[in-house]
């Protein structure tokens, strides 16, 4: 699978320092993904080409298995790519380039909240006063002020989530990666965390990836969402959202428009085509 650490480092993304003008932030061409599967091959990207604005919300979905998660990995510089070039366009070298929300629970258990927030800052060498003074706004803005001394076992999942959003936040890096942060989540839960979500991102107008099984977020959270065909991914269809939903945006009111309706129904009748149409792999 060649995924040493020599391997990745010959080949994750190209980190470009350009000025901050520059409107695109990441540049995918030509990019394949094979991953070896015993004697098979698994063709999980073929041929990609996509650029992915500078504070864009940029959503993904797609059937399971067409390489979401593959993507974000290699964006993120966690997995190699087969072939093609990725370059990240870096604004402010200062920062961390890239962050990633798991779906998974992915904090630490032994630390508190405040803690676990300010793991990036710590891990960057930042004192403990100015950390915890950066990510108290971050703990605020998810709701858990009262519950900053806790320890994940005393919170429910969903706040645990909010964890993971504030630590991203407060990490305060250039491209945010969120792999279905929020899918084992009850609707409610979910609904209250996209309009945090929603909050933060349009104060701070990071640039985030974020995939998900769910249209109705997708169409509730992005600028743009990339609809991919099942494995190997390829990009459908990339529809527009922001065209009909300008910024800035109130969750809970958009559901109830026409357009919200017609937007689903043409996403869902590209979408539908792909489930159950994984095509076979080369031997
Ligand atoms: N480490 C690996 N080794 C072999 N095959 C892999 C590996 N990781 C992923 N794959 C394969 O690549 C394809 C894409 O996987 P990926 O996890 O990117 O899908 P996904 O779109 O995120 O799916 P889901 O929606 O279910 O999370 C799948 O067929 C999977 O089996
Ligand atoms: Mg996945």
């Amino acid at each position: 699978m060649g995924n040493s650490a020599a391997g990745m480092r010959q080949h994750t993304a190209d980190v470009v320092h350009l000025p901050q003008t520059n409107v695109v932030k990441i540049q995918i061409r030509e990019l394949q993904k094979r991953f070896a599967l015993g004697s098979r091959r698994v063709d999980a990207i073929d041929n990609m080409d996509l650029d992915i604005r500078d504070g864009e919300f940029f959503c993904i979905v797609g059937p399971s298995g067409c390489g979401k998660s593959t993507l974000l990995r290699i964006i993120a510089g966690l997995e190699t790519k087969s072939a093609g070039t990725i370059q990240l366009l870096r604004n402010d070298p200062s920062k961390p380039l890239n962050n990633m929300v798991f779906q998974e629970q992915s904090i630490f258990p032994w630390m508190n909240v405040r803690d676990n927030v300010a793991f990036g800052l710590k891990a960057r060498g930042i004192k403990k006063d100015e950390r915890y003074a950066r990510v108290e706004p971050f703990i605020r803005k998810v709701g858990l002020e009262a519950f900053a001394e806790a320890y994940p076992h005393q919170l429910s999942g969903g706040m645990k989530q909010r964890v993971s959003i504030a630590r991203a936040f407060a990490n305060d890096p250039e491209i945010l990666l969120m792999d279905e942060p929020f899918a084992a989540l009850d609707e409610q839960t979910k609904f209250i965390l996209q309009q945090e979500l929603v909050r933060i991102w349009e104060e701070t107008r990071k640039t985030v990836i974020y995939v998900t099984h769910s249209i109705d977020e997708a169409i509730n959270l992005g600028d743009r969402i990339m609809i991919m065909s099942a494995r190997p991914g390829r990009i459908k269809e990339i529809v527009d959202v922001s065209a009909h939903f300008p910024r800035p945006r109130k969750v809970e009111e958009l559901k109830s428009t026409p357009a919200f309706g017609d937007l689903f129904g043409h996403i869902w009748s590209n979408l539908k085509h792909e489930f159950g149409t994984v095509k076979g792999d080369a031997r």
